[in-house]
C-alpha cells in the first residue's frame, strides 16, 4: 500500500522524505518519487522500482528545497511505471501532489477535465486530483483543495505543494492514514508513525474529511465545512519497534485488528452500482472454460476451498480445489478450456509456483490472487488480482486469509456476472458491510479469550463443520495448531460417527461452526453426539432453534451464509491467539515455520 511523507521546515526536506519512505517500505510498493520546491520551481524526481533506484536518480540533481513531498506507490490504477509513479503534477507544472487511496469516480472526473481541455500523462486516478486542483485554483490553494474534496469519491491521504503558494503544504485525509508531526523548526507528515519517530513523538492525528495547512512555523486545521478547528498535540509513547506494532503486543494481534480496514481496502473500487468490477480480468472470455481449478497451500488453500464452493454454486461450473503440493503429482485434467486460480499471500510459495508452471504448460488460463505486489506468482500468471491486506508480518496468516475470502467471493460473483448468471444483489450490498460486522465481532474479544482458557491445557481439540463451514474449521484448527501447539483436527461433522468420535471422551473440547442454514441443524445434532460422550462444546452459529446442552454459543450476525466464513474467521483466530498467549508461546514466530515457504 502506498506510503506518503512530507516536510515543511528550516532544513532541507530531502533527508526526512527519504528516511520516512524507507520506514514505510514495509507497506509494499513498486515505485517511488519526491517533489521539492527549488527556487520557486517544482523539482519532481520519480521512478519505477525500489527506493535505491530513486536515490541513484536523485544524485543527478541539486535537491536543497525545504518544502517537499514523497511517495511510495503500490499500483492500483495503471501498471508500475515511471509515469504512473507519484508525485503527479498539473499540466502547468505549478502544483504537485501525492495520493494514497482510490478515487472511485475518477473516470467521470477525467472525462470532464478532458472536455475542458486537460491532457493526462498517466493512467492513475491520482492525476485527476491534481488537474482538478488546477481547474479550481483561483488564488487560494486551500480553497481549491476544499472544492476538489467535494468532487472526489473514495479514499485519500493527500499532500499538495505549489509554486503559486510556495510557503505551505496542504494535507487532507479520508479513509487512508495520515499523521502530522511537530518537530524542531519543522512539520513532518507521514502515513505511519515509524516514519516520524526520528524527528518527533509529538503528533496531530488528522481525522477523516479534515484538512491542514502547514507552514514552516504554523499549522491550521479545517473541518469539512471549511471552518477553522483546533486540534491537540498527542505525544506517542512508542519506540520504533512498538510503533510498528501500533501499540499491540504482537503483530498477530495487530493484524487481526486491522481486518476491518484491509477488508474495506480489498473491496474498495470493486463494487459499483450493484456490479462487481474487476477490470484486471476484462479481457478474459469466461465462456471458453469448462472447469476451474483452485490451487494453494495452507491457509490460502482454506480460502480457496471456500471460494471454490461459492464459485461452483453461482456459476454451475465444475470446480476442483487442490493443495499445490498434490496438484502436480496428481495428473490434473487441464487443457486450454481450464481456468486455474492460484492463491498465495506471499506469491513466492514454491509448491504453488510449480503448480502454476504446470498449469501454464498445459495451456490453462491462470489467475493469481496475491498480496505481495510484484511477487513471482503475480508476474508469472496471465492475470493477477491483489488482496489489499498490506504487509503481513506474523507468520500465522490472518488478514491475508480474510481478504483472500473477500476477493474470492468477489471473483465468483464477477465470473457469474460475466456468464450472465443470476446474481444476488443483496449479497453484494452485504459485502460492503462486512468491515462493520468484523469490527463488531472484534469487540467481543474477551469472550474468545475466555474460550482459550478451555483449550490451554489440552493435547487435542476437535473442530467440526459442514459445507462452507468445513473450510472455516480447517482454518480454525490450523491456526490453533501453529501458534499454540495444541493438536487440532477438523472434521466434516457428518464424518464424526465414521471414526473420529472414538476419540471423544469426558473433557474433550469440540469447536463447531454451523452457519449454513440448510445444514446447520445437522451439525447441531452431531454436536449432541459429542456432548453425550462428555465433550464441552463451543458453537459459532446463526441458527437458534432447538440447541440444547451447549455451554458456549456465540451468535454470528445474520448475513448471507456465503459471507459467514469471513466473520467466523475472527473468533477462531482470536481463540488460537489467546491460547498461545496463555501458554507463553511466541505467537509471531511459531517454531519450525517461515512466513514464505520457498522450498518444496
Ligand atoms: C498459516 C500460513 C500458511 C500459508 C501457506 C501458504 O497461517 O500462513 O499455511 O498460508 O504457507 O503461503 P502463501 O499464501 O504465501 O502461498
Amino acid at each position: 500500500m502506498c506510503g506518503i511523507t512530507a516536510y515543511c521546515g528550516q532544513q532541507e526536506a530531502l533527508s526526512f522524505l527519504m528516511q520516512g519512505l524507507s520506514k514505510l517500505e514495509y507497506r509494499g510498493y513498486d515505485s517511488a518519487g519526491i517533489t521539492t520546491l527549488e527556487n520557486n520551481q517544482l523539482l519532481t524526481i520519480k521512478c519505477k522500482g525500489r527506493l535505491k533506484n530513486l536515490e541513484e536518480k536523485i544524485k543527478n540533481y541539486q535537491v536543497h528545497g525545504s518544502i517537499g513531498i514523497g511517495h511510495t506507490r503500490w499500483a492500483t490504477h495503471g501498471i508500475p511505471s515511471n509515469l504512473n509513479s507519484h508525485p503527479h503534477n498539473n499540466s502547468h507544472d505549478t502544483i504537485s501532489l501525492v495520493h494514497n487511496g482510490i478515487i472511485e469516480n475518477y473516470r467521470q472526473l477525467k472525462k470532464e477535465l478532458i472536455e475542458n481541455g486537460y491532457t493526462f500523462q498517466s493512467d492513475t486516478d491520482s492525476e485527476v486530483i491534481v488537474q482538478l486542483l488546477d481547474y479550481y485554483y483561483d488564488g487560494e490553494l486551500l480553497e481549491a483543495t476544499q472544492k476538489v474534496l467535494k468532487r472526489i469519491e473514495g479514499s485519500y491521504a493527500l499532500c499538495i505543494i505549489s509554486t503559486l503558494e510556495p510557503d505551505k503544504i496542504i494535507v487532507a485525509k479520508k479513509d487512508s492514514p495520515l499523521i502530522i508531526g511537530k518537530a524542531t523548526n519543522a512539520y513532518v507528515v507521514a502515513s505511519d508513525i515509524p516514519a516520524l519517530l526520528e524527528y518527533t513523538k509529538d503528533v496531530y492525528f488528522l481525522d477523516d474529511l479534515e484538512v491542514a495547512m502547514i507552514k514552516k512555523d504554523h499549522i491550521s486545521f479545517y473541518n469539512q465545512q471549511g471552518k477553522r478547528i483546533e486540534k491537540t498535540l498527542t505525544t506517542v509513547p512508542y519506540d520504533l519497534e512498538a510503533a510498528k506494532k501500533d501499540g499491540y503486543d504482537t503483530f498477530m494481534l495487530k493484524e487481526i485488528h486491522e481486518q476491518p480496514y484491509v477488508i474495506n481496502e480489498t473491496l474498495r473500487g470493486r463494487i459499483f452500482n450493484e456490479q462487481i468490477i474487476l477490470d484486471e480480468l476484462k479481457d478474459i472470455n469466461f465462456q471458453q472454460f469448462n472447469k476451474v481449478y483452485f490451487v494453494a497451500c495452507g491457509t490460502a488453500y482454506h480460502a480457496s476451498l471456500c471460494g471454490s464452493q461459492v464459485l461452483q454454486r453461482v456459476t454451475q461450473l465444475p470446480v476442483i480445489s487442490m493443495v499445490a503440493s498434490e496438484f502436480r503429482y496428481n495428473d490434473p485434467l487441464i487443457d486450454q478450456h481450464t481456468l486455474a486460480i492460484f492463491v498465495s499471500q506471499s506469491g513466492e510459495t514454491a509448491d504453488t509456483l510449480a503448480a502454476l508452471k504446470l498449469a501454464k504448460q498445459k495451456q490453462a488460463t491462470t489467475i493469481a490472487i496475491a498480496n505481495v505486489l510484484g511477487s513471482t506468482i503475480s508476474r508469472d500468471s496471465d492475470y493477477v488480482l491483489y488482496t489489499c491486506a498490506g504487509p503481513e508480518i506474523a507468520v500465522a496468516s490472518t488478514k491475508a486469509y480474510t481478504t483472500q475470502l473477500v476477493l474470492l467471493i468477489l471473483l465468483a460473483y464477477y465470473i457469474a456476472q460475466r456468464l450472465n448468471k443470476e446474481v444476488d444483489f443483496q449479497l453484494i450490498h452485504q459485502l460492503n458491510s462486512i468491515p462493520q460486522y468484523v469490527e463488531k465481532i472484534l469487540k467481543d474479544e474477551k469472550i474468545f479469550e475466555k474460550y482459550a482458557y478451555m483449550l490451554k491445557d489440552l493435547h487435542d481439540a476437535y473442530f467440526i463443520g459442514r459445507n462452507l463451514d468445513y473450510a472455516s474449521v480447517l482454518e480454525g484448527a490450523l491456526k490453533l495448531k501453529e501458534v499454540s501447539y495444541v493438536h487440532a483436527d477438523a472434521y466434516v461433522a457428518g464424518e464424526l460417527k465414521h471414526g473420529p468420535i472414538a476419540l471423544i471422551e469426558e473433557g474433550s473440547v469440540v469447536i463447531a461452526v454451523a452457519t449454513q442454514p440448510h445444514i446447520a441443524a445437522k451439525t447441531i445434532s452431531n454436536i449432541q453426539e459429542t456432548i453425550a460422550r462428555g465433550a464441552h462444546v463451543i458453537l459459532f452459529t446463526t441458527h437458534n432453534e432447538n440447541i440444547k446442552h451447549v455451554e458456549n454459543i456465540y451468535y454470528l450476525p445474520q448475513i448471507a451464509p456465503t459471507l459467514q466464513a469471513i466473520l467466523v474467521a475472527i473468533p477462531l483466530q482470536l481463540i488460537a491467539y489467546y491460547t498461545a498467549c496463555i501458554k507463553g508461546c511466541d505467537v509471531d514466530k511459531p517454531r519450525n515455520l517461515a512466513k514464505s515457504v520457498t522450498v518444496e
